[in-house]
């Protein structure tokens, strides 16, 4: 199995590379987040944002998961499905749920509303899907799977479960009978899709050579070991979360693709080291389209950042690196890339600390000279501008690992690799 992952606060292309990988692949498989992951793919002048299904779903030939670790909003779910069915994409024969998957239910997520209200002005920026509150429950060991909508007592515990979240919670919606029935219904509706035992699924899948991809969502930066806690989700986005969130072993994970933009992008609060709050931030916001696929909101942009995307390559074990949004960066006469840290006791280092939150950082940036617009067609790197390929080759010798494909547009044919993928 290959995983594909993003490397900094999510957003960083997972969408558009699965989708342009996966006629590679047999599988592809989600196996953590949920409905706040926003995954864009672009092709035949059409533009497609998936929260919940995994972005093989418009290649005929893939079998797409989604894995155990994934928390899933059934009303949201069914909406996908309906949209990707008028698209005449076949949902019933390609897409797959696992049993053990956590169940969003509506109180999650006024739930979620709540707890970031009373955070005041430490709010995470939650994408507001319940997110939090769900994966809450499962370590609490009191969520509900989707396996347990096919028991005859499942209203009974849902009843359980909203009485215990009624405690914490005041007066609910006027509207919540109307959601919550809109809940029933949609369970009923995921009732005729096949839900399955992922981990047999996707083991069964190995043991026939057939190729499975796990598609990240989110990004390193944000996961709940690793990222800029307390500002981060609340599941592993990292490698190491494929294992848990689909039931494969260590040791059957052969490559680790990491995705990162030419430069970095946040959406909601926290640290963000190389943030830029003038007009160049501005303009990488303006060139880049940097509006969240899931909430709209305006992504907060800024130069790229070695320290923490070396520590990603770390953490994840990169075995490939994908370069996203060069083509961003063109309009730029320079651009800056930081190196180091300067920490607040004046301590110079290309780690990052274990706080960034109280802790101000100062970057120390490298600057390079920018490079002109990538001409269609090319087939090769030595091909791409002569700067970029300086910007490259800099990155990939302060990260230790190669950069072997490079993204210049949305669509998928704006997508240079360096060599043809071996899938093994
Ligand atoms: P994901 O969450 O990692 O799948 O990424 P998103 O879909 O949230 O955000 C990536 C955005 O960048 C989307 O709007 C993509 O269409 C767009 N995109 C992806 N690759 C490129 C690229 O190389 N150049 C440009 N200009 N846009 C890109
Ligand atoms: P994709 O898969 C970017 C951010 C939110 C917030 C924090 C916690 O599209 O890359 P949550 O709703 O998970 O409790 O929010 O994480 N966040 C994302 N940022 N891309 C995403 O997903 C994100 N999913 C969550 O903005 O700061
Ligand atoms: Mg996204």
């Amino acid at each position: 199995m290959d995983i594909l992952l993003g490397l900094q606060w999510g957003d960083e292309g997972k969408g558009k590379i699965v989708d342009f990988l996966a006629p590679k692949y047999d599988v592809v498989a989600r196996f953590q987040g949920g409905p706040n992951a926003g995954h864009t793919l672009f092709f035949d002048g059409l533009k497609h944002v998936l929260h919940q299904i995994p972005s093989g779903i418009f290649r005929p030939a893939i079998q797409n998961v989604v894995g155990n670790g994934v928390v899933l909003d059934a009303l949201i779910l069914k909406k996908e499905i309906e949209a990707l069915q008028k698209l005449n994409v076949d949902v019933k024969k390609s897409l797959f749920f696992s049993k053990k998957a956590q169940l969003i239910l509506p109180t999650h997520r006024i739930l979620d509303a709540a707890q970031e209200k009373a955070k005041g002005s430490n709010k995470i920026g939650s994408t507001l899907k319940g997110i939090s509150p769900t994966y809450q429950d499962k370590i609490g060991r009191s969520g509900l799977r989707l396996g347990d909508t096919l028991y005859p007592n499942f209203k009974e515990r849902y009843q359980a479960i909203k009485a215990k979240h009624l405690e914490g919670l005041g007066d609910l919606p006027a509207d919540f009978a109307q959601t919550e029935q809109e809940f029933f219904d949609a369970i009923e509706f995921l009732k005729e899709f096949k839900m399955i035992e992922s981990e047999y699924f996707v083991d069964d899948a190995i043991k026939a050579n057939k190729k499975v991809l796990a598609e990240g969502a989110q990004g390193t930066l944000l996961d709940i070991d690793f990222g800029s806690y307390p500002f981060v989700t609340s599941s592993n986005t990292v490698s190491a979360g494929a294992c848990t969130g689909l039931g494969v072993a260590p040791n059957k994970i052969k490559e680790v693709f990491g995705i990162f933009k030419a430069y970095c992008t946040r959406v909601g609060s926290g640290p963000f080291p190389t943030e830029l709050e003038d007009e160049t931030g501005e303009s990488l916001r303006k060139f880049g389209g940097e509006f969240g696929a899931t909430t709209g909101r305006p992504r907060r942009c800024g130069w790229l950042d070695l320290p923490a995307l070396n520590y990603a390559v770390m953490i994840n074990g990169v075995t490939q690196l994908f370069m996203m949004k060069t083509d961003v960066l063109t309009p730029f006469d320079e651009i800056k890339v930081c190196t180091h840290y300067k920490l607040e006791d004046g301590t110079i280092t290309d780690r990052l600390p274990h706080d960034i939150v109280t802790q101000k950082i100062e970057p120390i940036y490298k600057t390079f000279k920018g490079w002109e617009d990538i001409a269609e067609g090319i087939t090769s790197f030595e091909e791409l501008p002569k700067n970029l390929q300086t910007y490259i080759q800099f990155i990939e010798e302060n990260v230790g690992a190669a950069i072997t494909l490079v993204s210049f547009g949305p669509e998928r044919n704006a997508t240079l690799m360096k060599d043809e993928l071996q899938v093994v």
